[in-house]
């Protein structure tokens, strides 16, 4: 104040220099907020193809640390409605108008969905005719609580699509990512970063993040003992985390590309009355989910993905001995889980795969090299040292222009076109839901880029 007295300033004067003062502070504050982000960069790259994606950015929150342990707790929420001549339906698999004035002892169910209560989904009801005619599933009392475990690289545009498709029936979701990448190379976290802005806020008190900073020298010359190590760890860090599991509780692993089925999920966690473990059929696009692809041999039938990806916590411990990726690798047939497995089934506990999900009925979507051309780069550039052909090796294979070529034209890093054009319009089932509403957004993963886009972009 001392200062302005010598200028001989009027009241009037002084404040109008406090207001300019005052506002040069909050522009340039508000400048440095939307400028300054770090990681801002990263993610604006990742998310080129569209505005909304910018939300979570554009309004940081900043929340507490994500949460180092997590009590799993029951899902109480309504999902079968009792209907006043005594029906009991599957809510939002029924009819329930219909229902209520139905004479029938079964409900009326909504298109998609099967069985006398309305709950069995359509790649479910597909799956359970050889099991049991689809006759001796029994609503539980209280639902069984999904664990999710999955690793991730550079995949957030995935991440995101996989919580807002399941992210309510999952309960916990463990996710592993680590400062190396599967060849052993430093590599930046793309994830955690993110999450400490906001990423995903509304998911964020059931993400158990698992970083992991070593790698086994065995995993640079062994890409399954890579892979197996990073699943391994991921499971076994974070499943230490959670509290309160049951033994009926069901453990679901994926690749960070794989999307599960929503009604699936759900049917698995309010059902009793059937086997494991559970292999799950998904739909298999490559680039963008444009190009399907094709049985070897056959060049227009489509090929799915089948992999073992669910069991109950029960088979995660007594046979997998908590090792997560013994559940994908299923080689129960032989030892050392072959007596585990026949210790689990004396005790009354019977092993049997069943498969969910076959072409037109997928258990969800694998979409593999699902990335504009720069992550397909970004891809190449991690992968595992041993995977020969590693395609990353050949500085030709990570041209952008070349890698846009092979995305227009379905083919392969060989050469070979082993995929066929799918056809969005009379495909009900042409990508997930979530993508299918943000069409613009999501515009590089749902329309061939044309061939000026390719040759522009070398
Ligand atoms: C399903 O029902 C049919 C007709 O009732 C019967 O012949 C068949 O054996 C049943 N299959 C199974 C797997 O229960
Ligand atoms: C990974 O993280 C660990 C722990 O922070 C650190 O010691 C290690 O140097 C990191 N590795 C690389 C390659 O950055
Ligand atoms: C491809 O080019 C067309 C017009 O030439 C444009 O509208 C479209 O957004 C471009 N797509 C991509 C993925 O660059």
């Amino acid at each position: 104040m001392g200062r302005f007295r010598r200028f001989n300033m009027t009241p009037m004067r002084r404040c109008g220099l406090w207001m300019v003062a005052i506002q040069v502070v909050m522009i340039i504050g508000i400048m440095s907020v939307y400028t300054l982000q770090p990681g801002w960069p990263i993610l604006t790259s990742l998310y080129a193809s569209g505005e909304e994606s910018y939300t979570d950015v554009m309004d940081p929150i900043i929340l507490p640390a994500l949460p180092e342990t997590y009590t799993l707790v029951d899902d109480d929420r309504p999902y079968f409605t009792l209907l006043p001549n005594g029906l009991s339906c599957f809510t939002a698999g029924t009819d329930l108008m219909k229902s209520s004035t139905s004479s029938s002892n079964s409900c009326n169910c909504l298109a998609g969905y099967y069985g006398r209560d309305c709950g069995i989904p359509e790649p479910v009801w597909h799956a359970c005719q050889a099991l049991n005619n689809c006759t001796d599933f029994k609503p539980r009392k209280t639902p069984r609580r999904l664990i999710h475990g999955l690793n991730i690289n550079h995949e957030l545009e995935f991440f995101q699509v996989r919580l807002e498709e399941v992210g309510d029936v999952l309960d916990v979701i463990i996710v592993g990512e680590s400062n190396l990448t599967a060849g052993g190379d430093p590599s930046p976290l793309y994830l955690l970063p993110e999450l400490r802005k906001g990423f995903m806020g509304g998911f964020q008190h059931k993400i158990i993040h698992i970083f992991i900073d070593h790698f086994p020298p065995e995993g640079l010359t062994d890409g399954w003992f890579a892979d197996t190590f990073i699943r391994d760890y991921m499971g076994q860090e974070g499943l230490k985390r959670i509290k309160g599991i049951r033994d009926e509780d069901l453990f679901l692993l994926l690749d960070a590309d794989e999307i599960p089925d929503r009604s699936t999920l759900l049917f698995l966690k309010l059902y009793d009355g059937y086997p494991e473990p559970i292999a799950l059929t998904l739909r298999w696009s490559i680039y963008g989910f444009f190009w399907k692809r094709a049985v070897s041999g056959s060049p227009l039938v489509e090929d799915v993905t089948r992999i073992v990806a669910i069991s109950t916590m029960r088979m995660i411990r007594e046979v997998y001995d908590n090792k997560v990726m013994s559940l994908r690798r299923n080689y129960l047939t032989t030892e050392p889980l072959l007596s585990r497995v026949k210790a689990y089934t004396l005790n009354g506990h019977p092993v049997m795969e069943w498969n969910i999900g076959r072409v037109g009925a997928y258990a969800g979507f694998h979409c593999s090299w699902c990335y504009d051309a720069e992550g397909i780069r970004l891809k190449l550039t991690s992968a595992q040292k041993d995977d020969k052909p590693r395609w990353g090796d050949y500085p030709e294979k990570l041209d952008l222009g070349y890698i846009s070529g092979l995305i227009r034209d379905g083919r392969w890093f060989d050469n070979t076109k082993p995929f066929f054009l799918a056809k969005p319009e009379e495909d009900r089932l042409y990508a997930p839901s979530y993508i299918l509403k943000h069409k613009d957004r999501f515009d590089y993963l749902l329309n061939l880029p044309s061939a000026d886009n390719a040759t522009r972009s070398s």
